[in-house]
């Protein structure tokens, strides 16, 4: 009995696609024979991966910050292929605020992308996956849904909140065939970390504190995310699965 990881026709909707980690994902679920609509603000960006993506891909441009944005914007991401079977919820921001400069528009703009965007675009995606009794949601946490960071404040309490998210979804929509997993990446190059890596010994320092001893590649994400999308992982659910070389193993 081996365990089916094919995604081949199945719609997914894959939030932050004109860079980083949505991008790499989106790609990687295009080649898997998804179906794949991404979508981000930057419409250049994401014209940019349609060219250079095969498959059978849309984008939809727009802000999707916050609960009234996500619901607005879901019925425009149903559009190409149909309401999505896999939603990737992969846009985020850090502002790097330190806990005394924090700023309540830092925090409100973190709390919304970062936090109520993955639920409300969730919620509105469910009903379908309810209809056919099947439905993946992924969403990106982090080391610091686990760890405190300097300048994490806001970001660390909105990813901490995405891991408590993830288990809330799977706790209400699992018995229906809808599963909610979370991937906590560690420290991965893109222009969220540009902070990071533009600093080598910071870089360094974050690729030592791993087991494997370096940072993440974005195709380090691509099989755990295959597995949580895919029918390999349908008895996986409301669970935060750390790709991060090992650095919260030590
Ligand atoms: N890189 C890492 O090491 C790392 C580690 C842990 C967790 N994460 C998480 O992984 C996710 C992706 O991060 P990344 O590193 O790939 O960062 P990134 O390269 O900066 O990508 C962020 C994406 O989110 C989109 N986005 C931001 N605000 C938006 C808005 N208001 N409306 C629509 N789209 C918006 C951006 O697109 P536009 O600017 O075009 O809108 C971009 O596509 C985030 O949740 C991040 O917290 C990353």
């Amino acid at each position: 009995m081996i365990p089916s990881f094919d995604i081949r026709g199945r719609v997914a909707v894959v939030t932050g696609a004109s860079g980083g980690i949505g991008r790499a994902l989106a790609s990687a679920f295009a080649e898997a024979g998804a179906k794949v609509v991404g979508t981000a603000r930057r419409a250049e960006a994401l014209e940019s991966w349609l060219r250079e993506t095969t498959g059978v891909t849309a984008v939809v441009a727009g802000d999707i910050a916050g609960p009234e944005a996500a619901g607005r914007m879901a019925e425009a991401l149903a559009e190409p292929f149909g309401p999505p079977d896999i939603l990737i919820n992969a846009a985020g921001l850090n502002t790097r605020e330190v806990a005394d400069d924090v700023t309540v528009q830092g925090w409100r703009a973190t709390i919304d992308i970062n936090l109520a965007t993955p639920f409300f675009l969730a919620q509105a995606f469910v009903p379908a996956m309810k209809d056919k009794g099947w439905g993946r949601i992924l969403n990106i946490a982090s080391l610091q849904s686990e760890r405190a960071f300097p300048g994490g404040l806001a970001y660390g309490a909105s990813k901490g909140g995405v891991a408590q998210l993830t288990r809330a979804m799977a706790e209400a929509w699992s018995p229906f065939g809808i599963t909610a997993n979370a991937i906590a990446p560690g420290f991965f190059p893109t222009e969220l970390t540009a902070p990071v890596f533009d600093d080598p010994a910071r870089a360094a320092r974050n690729a030592a504190q791993t087991c494997i001893g370096r940072n993440g590649e974005l195709r380090d994400l691509v099989g755990p995310a295959l597995f949580f999308a895919s029918s390999a992982s349908d008895f996986v659910t409301g669970q935060v699965l750390f790709v991060d070389g090992g650095f919260t193993a030590k």
